[in-house]
């Protein structure tokens, strides 16, 4: 089968860093479905996976956490799904990505595929929807069916990948969102996606916040650095509100600036599941079936921004390198494995 790997770990400039290859196809054996990939998106997962560094593979690694396509053959476990279905999904940090024309993946972590949406369009989602879904429901308490109503949230990173679907979310919940966005036209897709205000975080955000109204805000959902953002949060949150970030620290975080206010600080890693193999994980193919019934409802959108076809590696050091810039609006997917 075709798949993109790597085998040394090297800047993306450099043309060996993803090499187009020939694998062989695997087989699918217990709760394992094989799915014909049709469509990958990027995450910067993918970029930090692939950093720079001394270590070489024995043998070519494929990475890619996010993908739509078919099943073509399930394990004799296999409750869920047949040969046929068209899935969604983001897989297993652990083990080989989707970057292949052909990969395995456990059916509890698969979502049956939203029926309006193109292949491109549902790639674009599932490892920012379990991420944003998981932040702001499971780890904010953020109730779905309008029991924070009116509340406020700050969504730091709101034109990325994992802010755009939730800011989706954030309103579904009936939630004011304030988004930030640096430039036109990402202050211009927050704002189609939903959100009630956006806001400059290159400027002063404490009073770009305050000048709108909101000295204090009762979430924080994080999508940007940490430890950038720690001490304005700190200033932001309410007194007992509550704040999730998603991408770790390389400074210690200070945490005594929580303690008078008796604010919540809670990490979201969508991976955590599958990583450990937690008696809920199946919750996040149920989750993504609901994800999938909320986008054919038409009350989510995909959040598919580019598509570049096909699916090789010259494709993929393309999207690598754009998503290291830090400027990628929405979701950037490559689809297809043939020219044209
Ligand atoms: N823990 C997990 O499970 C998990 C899951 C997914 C992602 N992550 C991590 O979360 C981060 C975001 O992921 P993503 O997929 O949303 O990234 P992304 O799509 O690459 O985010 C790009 C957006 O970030 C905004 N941005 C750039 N610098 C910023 C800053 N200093 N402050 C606020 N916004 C800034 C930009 O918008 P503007 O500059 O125009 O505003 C840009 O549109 C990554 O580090 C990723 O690895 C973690």
């Amino acid at each position: 089968m075709k798949a993109v790997a790597l085998t040394h770990y090297l800047p993306i400039s450099d043309p060996e860093s993803l090499f187009d290859a020939r694998l062989p196809k695997p087989s699918p054996a217990g709760q394992d479905i094989l799915v014909r990939v049709e469509a990958v998106s990027v995450n910067p997962v993918d970029t930090k996976v692939r950093a720079p560094k001394d270590k070489v593979e024995d043998t070519p690694k494929v990475l890619g956490y996010d993908a739509a396509g078919v099943v073509e053959s399930v394990g004799d476990a296999v409750t869920r799904f047949k040969p046929g279905d068209a899935v969604y999904y983001a897989g297993d940090i652990t083990r080989p990505g989707s970057n292949a024309e052909f990969q395995l993946v456990d059916e509890r972590i698969v979502g049956a595929m939203p029926q309006t949406l193109s292949f491109a369009e549902a790639a674009a989602l599932p490892l920012t929807t379990l991420t944003a879904w998981e932040a702001l429901f499971t780890r904010l308490g953020i109730n779905r069916a309008g029991g924070n109503r009116g509340d406020s949230i700050l969504i730091i990173g709101g034109a990325g990948g994992v802010g755009s679907i939730a800011i989706q979310l954030a309103k579904l919940a009936g939630l004011v969102v304030i988004a930030t966005a640096s430039r036109p036209q990402s202050q211009t897709w927050v704002r189609e996606l939903g959100a009630d205000h956006s806001v400059d975080y290159s400027d002063a955000l404490i009073e770009e916040l305050t000048q709108l109204g909101y000295r204090e805000v009762d979430f924080i959902a994080n999508f940007s650095d940490t430890d950038t953002y720690w001490g304005v949060m700190a200033e932001l949150i309410r007194p007992q509100g509550k704040i999730v970030g998603i991408v770790g620290n390389t400074d210690p975080l200070d945490l005594n600036l929580l303690k008078n206010k008796s604010a919540t600080f809670a990490w979201e890693f969508m991976f955590t599941r599958s990583m450990y193999q937690t008696a809920d994980m199946a919750d996040q193919g149920k989750l993504l079936d609901e994800v999938a019934a909320l986008v054919d409802a038409g009350k989510l959108r995909t959040t598919l921004g580019q598509t570049l076809s096909p699916i090789n590696a010259a494709n993929l050091r393309q999207a690598h390198a754009q998503l290291e810039s830090g400027r990628t609006i929405g979701k950037l997917v490559l689809a297809g494995w043939r020219e044209g």
